[in-house]
């Protein structure tokens, strides 16, 4: 089974062609890493994945199912499946942190009041961020606000989510706990993920980190030095609509290609 696949995409906008024959698949507890320029069209695959934006051909499928020309009350089901965690946060102002990712669950009415603020409390454990339920996002650090916007993408245990630059300006060991937090819910939790970015270094741990939970609950991370790439987590490179290189970390690091290397270095 395919969690994600895209089958020759191509999407234009006006001039602007964004996907040229654009093909992945992503299967369960995998994490497809997404890095490209600014302008590639990394935010338009994921808005596609949630069918809020239409290919021009190609197909689209989630768990098998083709979803490329469903209408918006056939997306609500398919959307209850997938979490994206925005490339802004896009946290409500007024809202606190309880209330950000209670907003759903609050809508859709399907729990008790109750029934929210354990899931609020379990959430926001996760990210850990259990002293923050009452805070407003102007009191919160960026890598806070990148925290509550995965513990609101959590909402109903998708099976899977997208991260649209989750680490993006960032200080590196903020960045770490972002991470940490996608590679468990990867591997103790088998989600199956987009993760793009342009920040190598995050996209290095995700491909080469992996979790495992000890007897007593605690979680560490561990990395094989011979073995840099995992065999659930692979990268798309993009430029000008098309996939530039399709692989592991490793194969990356050793493609002959000046726009790679640039890119890597
Ligand atoms: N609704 C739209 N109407 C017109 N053009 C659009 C629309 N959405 C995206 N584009 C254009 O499509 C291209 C790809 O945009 P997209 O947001 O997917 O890029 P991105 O890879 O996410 O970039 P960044 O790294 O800056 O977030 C850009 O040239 C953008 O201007
Ligand atoms: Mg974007």
């Amino acid at each position: 089974m395919s969690t994600i696949r895209f089958e020759h995409v191509f999407k234009s906008f006006h001039e602007n062609v964004v996907l040229r024959d654009f093909s992945m698949e992503v299967r369960p507890a995998e994490t497809k890493i997404i890095i490209g320029g600014g302008g590639s069209g990394k935010t338009t695959i994921l808005k596609m994945v949630l069918g809020l934006v239409k290919p021009d051909s190609g197909r689209i499928f989630i768990e098998d199912q083709e979803i490329t020309q469903l209408e918006e009350a056939e997306l609500m089901p398919i959307r209850k499946k997938i979490g994206m965690v925005f490339q802004e946060g896009a946290l409500f102002d007024s809202l606190t942190v309880g209330e950000n990712i209670a907003y759903q669950m609050r809508e859709a009415r399907t729990c008790s009041e109750e029934e929210q603020q354990e899931t609020v409390r379990q959430l926001l454990g996760f990210v850990e961020l259990r002293d923050s339920m009452d805070k407003f996002p102007s009191d919160l650090s960026g890598g806070m606000m990148r925290r509550v916007g995965i513990a609101r993408a959590l909402v109903g245990n998708p099976p899977i989510l997208l991260y649209d630059a989750p680490t993006a300006g960032l200080d590196p060991i903020t960045a770490r706990t972002i991470c940490e937090l996608v590679i468990k819910l990867r591997d103790l939790e088998g989600v199956a993920s987009i993760f793009v970015t342009h920040d190598l270094k995050a996209a290095k741990t995700l491909a080469s980190e992996f979790a495992e939970a000890q007897p007593n609950g605690e979680v560490v991370f561990k990395s094989e030095e011979e073995n840099l790439c995992l065999i659930n987590t692979h990268f798309v490179m993009l430029k000008e609509g098309n996939i530039l290189f399709e692989g592991s970390d490793e194969s990356l690091r050793s493609v002959d290609n000046e726009y790679i290397q640039d890119f890597l270095t």
